[in-house]
């Protein structure tokens, strides 16, 4: 929470499959603008047309032979392109930016899930994402059967389940923890949630954590 007066916030969204995410960015954009604030909703991999397409190949699996290090530095490339193309110049104009997922995506899944090494996420952290990094991570807690049940009502019969959500039930129990491990680490900046609550007390609790963290920090908005 150290941004600069007149810069945008910049909060991200984390968590296992089918945690709600995009139905919760929705309903904060709805009300952010009901604010007054210039709100762009963006998720990770993607957010540029350049991103997008690194988000195809990623999910489509094609790189997972190549192993949990090659991915990352290819989820750090598409990283690259949405904070210089999208999420830099969003901020820098006052607008307030909501991404669905982010770098921790990549800590949790490539970094605790995957095996690679500290030193490498960090690494592709600091050269993907430079000094834009997230005021406020909302971190959607649920377990991962409720979250793949979900997941897979949403994607019904014709679409083929992703390259993660694919993984054994045991990767989706330690990803969990290690989306609760990096809150644990960085309270001032997380925030987890109980996702398994109706989407509009979801919604509240969250409109709550911004009033609380962003909108009525002294100076914060004022400051805009
Ligand atoms: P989603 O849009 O449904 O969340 O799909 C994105 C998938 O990509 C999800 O399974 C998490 C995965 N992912 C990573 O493994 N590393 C990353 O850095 C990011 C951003 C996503």
């Amino acid at each position: 929470m150290t941004a600069a007066p007149g810069r945008g916030r910049f909060i991200t969204f984390e968590g296992g499959e089918g945690a709600g995410k995009s139905t919760q960015i929705r309903l904060l954009a709805d009300y952010l603008n009901a604010c007054g604030l210039k709100v762009t909703a963006t998720r990770e991999p993607g957010g540029t047309p350049r991103a997008e397409r690194l988000r195809e190949i990623l999910l489509s699996g094609k790189i997972a032979p190549l192993g949990p290090l090659a991915e990352a530095t290819l989820f750090a490339a598409a990283r690259i392109d949405h904070v210089d193309q999208l999420i830099a110049p969003t901020l820098a104009q006052g607008g307030w930016v909501l991404s669905d997922r982010f770098a921790d995506s990549t800590r949790a899944y490539q970094g605790a899930r995957g095996g690679v090494a500290q030193r490498d996420i960090d690494l592709l952290e600091r050269a993907a994402t430079g000094a834009t990094t997230p005021d406020l991570t909302l971190i959607l807690d649920l377990p991962p059967e409720t979250g793949l049940a979900r997941a897979a009502a949403r994607r019904g019969v014709h679409e083929d389940v992703d390259r993660f959500e694919a993984e054994e039930i045991d990767f989706h129990h330690a990803l969990r923890q290690a989306f609760l491990d990096i809150a644990a680490r960085d309270p001032a900046r997380c925030c987890v949630i109980d996702a398994t609550l109706p989407p509009q007390t979801v919604a509240q609790t969250i409109r709550s954590v911004i009033d609380a963290r962003l909108l009525n920090a002294a100076g914060q908005v004022a400051a805009q």
